[in-house]
């Protein structure tokens, strides 16, 4: 591995190593995806093993199903709990108020559920992704879709200001399809000074099955760097 991938892989692990300390026995884990949320299902796993820790973990994407199978962490579904006690899970972008854009891997909406039905929502990221304003350097807004209505939401989500891009496939032709069976709408809207603003015009519109726009979510950030972390907690 390059040094530069090294240093941004500590920084990550570092962010992740933090959030795991909030996990407490018999909580339900809200398990995120990416790939720093990878290093804290890792050290869930680690604890499991190590300390005995007792949690069930409910993964947000097939990647953290898989890696919580790696790790053997029990897994539960939402037939069985209603509530998580804690979530923790990467961002793409994090603003001052520690609002979040998600969803680069593509697991927006299952995140935000499972995030939805948490009693705390830790994230973990490494310090490049905390910015002044959401959208800035015009980092894309992913959005799942319909498949069906996805024509039309490109038109439309034109007609609001954003650049639409079909997320596609790298080792597959065509578009991406989530876990979910639907499409990533990739859009840029430059800054976003007022992201509910834009989370009501978008959820507004038929088709457009979640938004990567998490407000007023996250309890507490862990940033990452390649020798310590930060912490950051919303203000309420
Ligand atoms: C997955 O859809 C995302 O929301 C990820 O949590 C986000 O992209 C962060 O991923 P990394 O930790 O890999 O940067």
């Amino acid at each position: 591995m390059k040094p530069e991938q090294e240093r941004l892989e500590k920084a990550k692990r570092n962010a992740a190593l933090e959030a795991v300390k909030h996990v407490k026995t018999n909580f339900v884990v809200g398990l995120g995806s990416g790939s720093t949320a990878a290093y804290a299902i890792e050290e869930i796993g680690n604890k499991i093993k190590r300390e005995g820790l007792r949690v069930l973990g409910v993964p947000t994407s097939h990647q953290a199903f898989t890696l919580a199978v790696e790790h053997e962490i029990p897994i539960t579904t939402f037939e069985k709990h209603h509530q998580i006690d804690l979530t923790i899970d990467g961002a793409d972008q994090i603003d001052d108020e520690l609002n979040l854009i998600k969803g680069m891997g593509g697991a927006l909406t299952r995140e935000k559920i499972v995030a939805s039905v948490s009693k705390s929502l830790v994230i973990v990221a490494e310090e490049s992704k905390k910015v002044k304003i959401l959208g800035q350097n015009n980092h894309p807004l992913p959005i799942e879709v319909l498949p069906f209505a996805a024509p039309i939401l490109m038109h439309k989500i034109s007609g609001i200001g954003g650049k639409p891009v079909l997320r596609e496939g790298t080792k597959k032709v065509g578009p991406v399809i989530t876990d979910n069976g639907n499409f990533i709408i990739d859009a840029s809207f430059g800054s976003i000074p007022q992201p509910a603003e834009l989370e009501l015009k978008l959820k507004g519109i038929t088709g457009v099955v979640e938004t990567g726009l998490f407000i007023e979510m996250a309890d507490v950030v862990y940033l990452g760097k390649p020798d310590s972390t930060e912490r950051i907690e919303r203000k309420k």
